[in-house]
């Protein structure tokens, strides 16, 4: 097995490769003046079984056509079998066509992948595994929720309160619960289809005076998150800490979410920012020895 890491999670492939032991063929990477992006891969990897990591949170669409280009290069050097680690999958909210017309976004980027060559695709927490499993390639869709409810535990919040968000958030609840051992709950969001505006369902938690670990696959403008923190904090918790996999971390979204009353925010390297503190990287290095790769 070859791992390519590609310019949008460098540093995750690198890891990756170290914990299984595989060597890595590195991506020459230039942008020309117009934006356009140059892919050359240092190395050979004909025959080989490879696999890409490539990250695809925003500039997601200039970090797709890398995932493309090097995907489709792959093929034609010859590559025996190509993977695609994506840990976050971009387009995965658009996962049906929710109005007459729109694009049924995430179909389409599997479609180009798998025009590109790519045989199986590797996410984490994506927005709706149950479409992705419906599609042509084959998709593996892992959890790291666990490894941020550990990262909580080892910080002393073992006992606290997990609280999720959205239509997976029981589900993602009941998985931070197993770790954490207090109690646990979710909320229901809502986002308007035209305004884009966020509601969540103000519903009675039994809170008040414990610890609060709120989890969320994603956070973007944070405007689900700000509503959610503020919440919890009305309801009298004595702390609100916030988890998220993917901080895209839009504008200020860190910041408002403080403000908003949390006491401390933790994302993942699925998507490098300030706050990715927890690595994937274990997660998807098991998955592929799972697949077969030797450590
Ligand atoms: C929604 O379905 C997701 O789980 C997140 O709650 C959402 O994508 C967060 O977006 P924002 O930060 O813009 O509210």
């Amino acid at each position: 097995m070859i791992i390519v890491p590609g310019p949008a999670s460098e540093e995750l492939g690198r890891k990756i490769a170290e914990l299984l032991k595989q060597k890595i063929v590195p991506i020459e990477f230039k942008r020309f003046p117009d934006g356009e992006s140059y892919i050359r891969f240092d190395g050979e990897v004909e025959n080989e079984d490879v696999v890409i990591v490539q990250t695809t949170s925003p500039p997601q669409n200039e970090n797709l056509v890398q995932l493309l280009l090097m995907a489709d290069t792959a093929k034609e050097l010859k590559a025996k079998t190509t993977t695609a680690v994506v840990p976050y999958f971009a387009y995965a909210r658009q996962d049906q066509r929710f109005r007459p017309g729109e694009a049924f976004s995430v179909r389409t980027m599997v479609r180009l992948l798998q025009t590109c060559g790519v045989s199986k695709i590797f996410a984490v927490n994506s927005h709706n595994p149950a479409i992705l499993k419906t599609l042509q390639v084959s998709i593996k869709d892992l959890s790291v929720i666990p490894l941020l409810a550990e990262y909580f535990k080892n910080k002393g919040f073992s006992g606290a309160f997990s609280l999720a968000l959205g239509k997976k958030g029981l589900a993602t609840a009941v998985e931070a619960n197993s770790v954490l051992e207090g109690d646990y709950g979710f909320i229901s969001t809502k986002r308007d289809r035209i305004t884009g505006k966020v509601t969540i369902e103000e519903k009675a938690l039994p809170v008040k005076g414990r610890d609060v670990v709120i989890f969320d696959d994603i956070i973007s403008s944070g405007g689900t998150m700000i509503k959610t923190v503020a919440w919890t904090c009305k309801q009298g918790a004595r702390t609100v800490h916030v988890a998220c996999v993917h901080p895209l971390l839009i504008g200020d979204a860190e910041d408002k979410i403080i403000k908003s009353g949390a006491d401390s925010i933790v994302g993942t390297d699925s998507v490098p920012s300030r706050i990715s503190v927890v690595s994937v990287a274990p997660l998807i290095a098991e998955a592929l020895v799972k697949r077969g790769a030797k450590r």
